[in-house]
């Protein structure tokens, strides 16, 4: 039994990490033929990719998947702490898993993922959910052959969680959900620790993958036939920093660029880390996408101080007006809280007129949501549900109708698009996305999909763009 800690997750002290190659142990290998798993992931782009993992880990064991929890021998969880949303949907679903355990005893019922680092989580499961089986976190989830075994052969619920990062596992079976769009781990953790954010502490302190290692899987991919590969990293500018002196995020860009793969993306950037050199990069190579995420989350600087997020409002700004004139066709979105504890309806404007100048092309807007453990919990939250609720309203509103012109500003134009496949409701109707991240739906009486297609946009819509397949 390992149980997460918050005091050892924010020590600091420097450490080198291995790199080891996964191996399933021979005892596991179709243990579980005609086995069936349930498994459900929530929140980022991170625990997508975890999930492509866990799922080839337990697609060795024997295991294969089904998409009713109520007919699975295994129902695994991956789970998201951003937002309290996130933490009940989770323990909604253990809610109506608990039912079915009562009636089917012999399920399976496991937790990974970030709420499982969470002291308040574990202690909750190892009190009020016994009857499930396993625990297991984020640092160790390629160990879930042993723990699940472990939770069987002892009949007792397992808690394998680390609150210190682990060796790199490396090689690890992935079974991915796209056959032309591949996301690939480039760092791991973040040491930013924004007063708000759980990240830090689910995820653990910033190490960055080597860079033979990323360089390889990028060209394993293209051989592959992938078109698309999304550098992830929860701030992947500050990559290289904890191992290289003279490599960066600007290095690592270029040469995945060099590997001649059509497209690249990543993501998330902190604005804190986004250098000169990365915009030059960006600019030169057509095969990296014009389209950055930069997270501002909010335009008042008394905020942003308390957010701890390390830049003004005017450091954002220069920033973001740099890119728009270094980097041809940028699109950028962002991510934006409001009802930050203590924010005045004059920070909201702040936020609001920020806004305003950057016309995003799109963002993603929360209600700001209290993390036990994080430095903005002590923090006294003064502004109303009903007021953080009205502003949001207010902000998405702003927001939508910028969505929507500079959709509009694209009929007329041919954009690529990447096709994903066909539309589920209409005769040759197609949807992809455009080089900046647009979704497309389009008209083709060709089979596109898994083909980079050109596009006459006839239609815009805030969220989408419609055309037709240039022949
Ligand atoms: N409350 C609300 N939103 C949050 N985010 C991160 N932590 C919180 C929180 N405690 C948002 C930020 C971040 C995005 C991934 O989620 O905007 O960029
Ligand atoms: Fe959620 Fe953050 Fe964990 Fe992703 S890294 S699953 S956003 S808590």
């Amino acid at each position: 039994m390992h149980l997460p800690n918050y005091k050892e997750a924010r020590s600091f002290d420097k450490k080198d990490y291995q790199v080891r190659t996964f191996q399933l142990d021979p005892v596991y290998q179709n243990k579980f033929q005609g086995k069936t798993c349930y498994l459900k992931t929530y929140g980022c782009q991170m625990n997508e990719h975890d999930s492509e993992n866990i799922k080839a880990i337990l697609e060795e064991m024997g295991f294969t998947f089904i998409e009713r929890y109520q007919d699975a021998d295994l129902i695994l969880l991956n789970t998201c702490s951003i937002r309290e949303n996130a933490h009940n949907k989770a323990f909604g679903m253990l809610g109506r898993i608990k039912h079915l355990k009562e009636s089917r005893p012999s399920i399976l019922v496991g937790m990974c993922g970030c709420m499982a680092q969470e002291e308040v989580v574990t202690n909750k499961i190892l009190k009020d959910y016994p009857w499930m089986n396993f625990v297991i976190g984020t640092h160790n989830f390629y160990d879930l052959p042993r723990v699940l075994c472990q939770s069987l052969d002892t009949n007792s619920l397992q808690v394998e969680v680390y609150s210190r990062e682990q060796d790199f596992v490396e090689d690890m079976p992935v079974d991915r959900v796209s056959h032309y769009k591949a996301y690939v781990n480039i760092i791991y953790g973040c040491d930013k620790f924004c007063t708000y954010c759980i990240v830090p502490y689910t995820r653990g302190r910033q190490r960055s993958r080597k860079k033979e290692d990323i360089l390889k899987e990028v060209v394993d991919l293209k051989k592959e036939g992938y078109l698309e590969v999304t550098l992830l990293g929860q701030n992947v500018n500050a990559y290289g920093k904890d191992l290289y002196d003279d490599y960066s995020m600007a290095e690592l860009l270029e040469d995945v660029a060099k590997t001649g793969i059509p497209r690249i993306r990543f993501m998330t950037s902190h604005p804190w880390d986004f250098s000169d050199k990365m915009i030059e990069v960006i600019a030169k190579y057509p095969n990296i996408m014009p389209s950055i995420h930069l997270p501002v989350q909010s335009g008042s600087n008394a905020i942003l101080k308390k957010m701890g997020r390390r830049y003004t409002r005017e450091e954002y700004l220069t920033l973001f007006h740099k890119m728009k004139e270094q980097i041809p066709h940028c699109v950028i979105s962002t991510d934006i809280i409001v009802g930050f504890p203590g924010e005045t309806e004059e920070d909201f404007k702040d936020t609001l007129s920020l806004v305003q100048e950057c016309r995003y092309d799109n963002a993603f807007s929360f209600i700001y949501s209290k993390r036990v453990g994080t430095p903005a919990e002590k923090l006294k939250d003064d502004v109303t549900k009903k007021e953080k609720e009205k502003r949001l309203y207010q902000l998405n509103d702003e927001l939508n109708q910028f969505f929507l012109e500079n959709n509009q500003k694209l009929v007329g134009k041919v954009l690529m698009v990447l096709a994903e496949g066909k539309s589920p409701k209409k005769k040759d109707q197609y949807f992809g996305y455009s080089e900046t991240n647009k979704l497309v739906n389009f008209k083709s009486n060709q089979e596109v999909t898994g083909k980079i297609v050109p596009v006459l946009i006839e239609d815009a819509k805030t969220w989408s763009l419609d055309g037709t397949l240039c022949e």
